[in-house]
């Protein structure tokens, strides 16, 4: 699945012409491979709190080049705004014009992530906390290049440097976040634990992946092994084959298994368990579209959607949450998807589908909070995958274009963002929707 309009447009006479024209001119982003440097240049630390001082001072042990103040002209990797003890709005002007001039300086593929608390406190620091979306959201439509702008959001009591916030702050800095793009991901507790080493966040862990014969959930099986995971690939019986390569491409094993079955979380668990001995991630992927549009609609088409995409994550999460093999710091992820958020015309089975997906996780998250655990969801935007190239050319162009970064995302884009979001060290977010959508602009 390739966008032949991005490579085209990224050098040479191509990107001359598309410049003449007027013609989106998409960046060909960086995205990760072990061992890279975590961003392209030095990183400049903006904010005079405390929380601003402990962050700059952790930066220093990966190994960063940390800027306090910028040195003119000089190339960055990344800016971190930190607005963490912001009372009122009128707080807000001193540290981001102070960083503005500096974004001049940003390097291709260069990162600027704040660091705010959620909304709440006096109606007055409630505005100041709640313009910083207003004000990422917007700086991330004006970033060019590749470059990506996220926030994290500190609930009260959480520090900036909290295990949560330091994964997050990683994980929007590095390549890992390429496709994520005007996004907040909120810190609501200092649980969770820093990997020992930074390339293989998973060791030790196995993980179970549903809908893993191909596509997105193919390349969510091959992350998870490359960050140390041993790896459970389910998919469908008639999908046998293909789930076998990617059970053998990443040295794990293969369950064929429809997750509708009554007993499929229970068949999810004995072969992990039985297999490789424990269980600590599950990934809900699989997920089916049947489209026509409400008027058109019947039952097949609508059940159908709905028991793939919701009520079976449903039942297994049921047969986890019981389980006394799912009990240390398990880790549960769902891809949802921005057609739940914003809507999609001949799409009310699988939006109804996705918007479940993302009231589960926030429902779920306090259940498995007693032992430890998180789960959260990614809901993707437009990916290059066979599901999106059957789409009509020109709807296919349009969808492709629409957002921020000008491009569809990877496979491998949402499953990096899943690969973070089922590490230790976001053992502090949970309860949480990601998007992977480049900024999409249409809808939510
Ligand atoms: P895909 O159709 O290429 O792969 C889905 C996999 O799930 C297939 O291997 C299929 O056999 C398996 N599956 C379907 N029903 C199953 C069942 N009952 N039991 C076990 N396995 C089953 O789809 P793709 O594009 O890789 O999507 C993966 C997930 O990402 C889905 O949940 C989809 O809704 C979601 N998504 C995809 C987007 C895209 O642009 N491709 C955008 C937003 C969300």
């Amino acid at each position: 699945m390739t966008d032949t309009y991005t490579r085209l447009v990224s050098k040479g006479v191509g990107r001359d012409v598309a410049k003449k024209l007027g013609l989106p001119q998409p960046a060909l982003l960086r995205r990760y491979e072990p061992g890279q440097p975590l961003v392209n240049g030095p990183l400049l630390v903006v904010g005079s709190s405390t929380g601003a001082d402990a962050l700059a001072t952790d930066l220093l042990a990966w190994d960063l080049d940390v800027r306090r103040h910028a040195v003119p002209r000089e190339k960055l990797g990344g800016i971190v705004l930190v607005l963490d003890e912001l009372e009122k709005p009128s707080d807000l002007e001193e540290p981001v014009l102070r960083a503005a001039p500096s974004l001049r300086d940003l390097a291709p593929n260069g990162r600027v992530v704040t660091v705010s608390r959620e909304p709440g406190g006096t109606p007055a620091a409630a505005a100041a906390r709640q313009g910083v979306d207003g004000l990422l959201r917007s700086l991330a439509k004006e970033l060019r290049a590749g470059a990506t702008g996220n926030g994290i959001l500190l609930a009260d009591g959480v520090g900036a440097t909290a295990p949560g916030a330091l994964g997050a702050l990683r994980f929007f800095l590095s390549a890992r976040s390429a496709f994520v793009d005007g996004q907040f991901v909120r810190v609501g507790s200092s649980d969770g634990k820093l990997p020992d080493d930074v390339d293989t966040p998973l060791a030790g862990k196995v993980a179970v992946v549903t809908g893993a014969a191909r596509g997105i959930g193919a390349a969510i099986a091959r992350t998870l092994h490359r960050d140390g995971a041993t790896v459970v690939a389910v998919d469908i019986p008639a999908a046998g084959d293909h789930l076998a390569e990617v059970a053998n491409e990443v040295r794990g094993t293969a369950l064929q298994l429809d997750i509708t079955r009554d007993n499929a979380g229970a068949r999810i668990i004995d072969h992990a368990v039985g297999r490789h001995g424990r269980l600590d991630i599950v990934v809900h992927n699989a997920g089916i579209t049947r489209d026509k549009l409400l008027v058109n609609m019947d039952h097949s088409r609508w059940s159908s959607v709905i028991d793939v995409n919701i009520a079976a994550q449903l039942r297994i999460n049921d047969a986890l949450l019981a389980s006394e093999h799912f009990r240390s710091s398990p880790r549960i992820v769902s891809v949802a998807s921005t057609s739940g958020i914003a809507g999609n015309r001949g799409q009310t089975n699988y939006a109804a589908s996705k918007g479940g997906v993302m009231g589960m996780v926030r429902a779920t998250a306090p259940l498995l909070a007693r032992h430890g655990g998180s789960v959260n969801a990614v809901a993707p935007g437009f990916i290059e995958t066979e599901m999106t190239a059957r789409m009509p050319f020109a709807m296919r162009e349009i969808a492709r274009r629409l957002n921020s970064l000008q491009q569809g995302g990877r496979p491998q884009d949402v499953a990096e963002a899943i690969a973070f979001l089922a590490s230790d060290a976001a053992g502090g977010i949970s309860g949480e929707v990601l998007r992977v959508c480049g900024q999409n602009m249409v809808g939510a």
